[in-house]
């Protein structure tokens, strides 16, 4: 399955694009959501990366925490999702109906187990969740943040179930002493909304991890760079990927060093490249890989994003 075969194919959903810092994934995700809404797709891309650069890649202000128009193309939107934001209103609810679970964590001396294990993430992943259901596009494109992060959303279900869990357990050791608290404080309805939201936040990250499992809906492509460093991070990246079931087929080799004979510096690099390149491809015989050349500009704009798009589709000519 090439690039091409998932950008063109409708019934992709979700394209996720990662890898290791600084090789390209904002570029690949940023070209192929071009592509997408060129082809008459309604498109969404998507930052998850709490370090953004979607704005500077597309020239435009994306961190306001709306989704927005892209400018100078149909069928694209575009927006950096803020985790701080996210969290900022679930705190906010928390704050406002925890009179009573606040109160409890003091009698208990454990406010630390109050908080819901990567909750920021939760709610980064919580936002995310939202266009599941939402028919208004037809894919959604993410830019992610570099290895790790990304995939450790998908152990949330669990935490959060032994999380609750706890909670409950506390919940009930704590009733008769509560049932007098809330008596004085109120807060009883306030503290069920907060108790329905995680819930719901629950129930929405388990219907997202299928939906990522689904190879018929969801595809990660890997950007890589030749480099050492970058095949040691590719491994990692690719065996978390194959724990958590996430179909992964295509891998992109970023930044390659074009022939350069009068450039000794740029040939010794190539040559590193090169060799690193023929491991790559020993490696990954079943993965699709498309070599991308280092080009002489940086990749800003519609025009330039399109113009990387044509190279992962293998239509560059
Ligand atoms: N093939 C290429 N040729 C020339 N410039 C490139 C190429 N690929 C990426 N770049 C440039 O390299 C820089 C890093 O690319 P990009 O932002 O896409 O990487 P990233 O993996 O998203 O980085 P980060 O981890 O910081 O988010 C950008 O300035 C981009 O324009
Ligand atoms: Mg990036």
């Amino acid at each position: 399955m090439t690039i091409k075969n998932i950008v063109y194919n409708q019934s992709i959903k979700f394209i996720l694009s990662g890898g290791k810092g600084g090789v390209g994934k904002t570029s690949a995700a940023g070209a192929m959501a071009v592509l997408s809404a060129k082809s008459g797709l309604r498109t969404l891309v998507l930052s998850t990366d709490p370090a953004h650069s979607l704005s500077d890649s597309f020239k435009q202000d994306l961190s306001g925490g709306e989704i927005i128009p892209v400018e100078g193309i149909d069928n694209l939107w575009g927006m950096e999702i803020s985790s701080e934001k996210g969290m900022q209103d679930f705190q906010n609810a928390m704050d406002g109906g925890g009179t009573e679970m606040e109160m409890a964590s003091q009698l208990l001396g454990s406010i630390g187990d109050m908080t819901p294990p990567g909750s920021d993430e939760a709610m980064a992943f919580g936002k995310i969740l939202e266009f599941l259901d939402d028919m208004s596009y037809d894919r959604v494109i993410f830019d992610t943040a570099p290895t790790g992060h990304t995939l450790k959303l998908l152990e949330l279900p669990e935490l959060l179930d032994s999380w609750l869990g706890k909670v409950i357990t506390m919940r009930q050791r704590l009733s008769s002493t509560l049932a007098g608290i809330r008596a004085m404080l109120g807060g009883r309805e306030q503290e069920e909304t907060a108790w329905e939201m995680l819930q719901q936040t629950k129930e929405k990250i388990k219907s997202a991890k299928l939906e990522l499992q689904d190879q018929e809906k969801t595809q990660f492509v890997i950007v890589m760079i030749p480099e050492a460093m970058a095949v040691f991070e590719t491994q990692r990246l690719l065996s978390s990927l194959n724990t958590w079931n996430i179909p992964m087929n295509n891998i992109v080799v970023n930044q390659l060093i074009p022939e350069n004979p009068g450039c000794e510096f740029c040939s010794s690099r190539r040559q590193m490249q090169q060799r690193n390149l023929v491991d790559i491809r020993d490696l990954y015989q079943d993965i699709d890989i498309v070599e991308v050349p280092l080009l002489n500009t940086e990749i800003v704009g519609i025009d330039s994003l399109e113009n990387l798009g044509r190279i992962l589709i293998g239509e560059d000519q």
